[in-house]
């Protein structure tokens, strides 16, 4: 479909992203299955993180040691439902820092329209991970990339738990430079623009909401 985006068929992430879709899973569970499968995930979007060697010392002996460069990175996290994504991977590289964005949908225009914007310093010295488990229309996706490219960051990749065609779409023409990391792609958007078969509302089945 787009040469920038990469789906991760490893067979717990699909095995837990389908206890994650059935509508009896409880918020308990919901939750804790989306701490484990964004583990996995930041596996994948980390895997081409580049590597130096420190001099270190075993009990045996000295040698080069692989460590990860220096580049830091930024995790941003796109309100609400990104911050379950965002607490996984956190746990894996707790040395990132964090930002947020917050977009509503307007009503009439159906534009997202910014309620909040705070991001790291540096931007352009860090790697991003831009995280919102569903990939929908791509229209909020796409508005917080360009917050974070005029922050200055030109490494960006944008890693979610679901992706609808659309958004695929929409990310590849609006930010061709961002590759798209994702559990699955399903078949659809409704009328309501919810991804089929998706999982619901990512935020309330993870907050207990309605
Ligand atoms: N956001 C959600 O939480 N679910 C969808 O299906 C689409 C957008």
């Amino acid at each position: 479909m787009s040469d920038t985006l990469t789906i991760v068929d490893h067979p717990l992430v699909q095995h837990k992203l389908s206890l994650m879709r059935e509508q009896t899973t409880s918020t308990a569970s919901f939750r804790r299955l989306l701490r484990e499968i964004s583990l996995l995930l930041a596996y994948e979007v980390t895997r081409d993180l580049p590597l130096t060697t420190r001099r270190i010392e075993t009990p045996l002996c000295e040698m080069d040691a692989p460590v990860i460069e220096g580049k830091k990175l930024a995790l941003i996290s796109i309100l609400r439902a990104g911050n379950g994504l965002l607490d996984g991977i956190l746990e894996l590289i707790p040395a990132a820092r964090v930002g947020f964005v917050g977009l509503y949908r307007d009503e009439e225009t159906l534009k997202p329209v910014q309620y909040y914007n705070k991001l790291p310093t540096q931007m352009g010295e860090r790697i991003a991970i831009v995280v919102d488990p569903m990939l929908a229309t791509g229209n909020s996706s796409a508005a917080a990339i360009d917050l974070v490219k005029k922050a200055g960051a030109t490494d960006i990749r944008f890693l979610c738990l679901l992706a609808a065609p659309e958004g695929v779409r929409r990310m590849a023409e609006a930010h061709p430079d961002v590759p798209v990391i994702t559990a699955a792609l399903d078949e659809r958007l409704n009328e309501k623009g919810y991804i089929v078969p998706g999982l619901g509302d990512a935020g309330d089945r993870m907050y207990g909401t309605k």
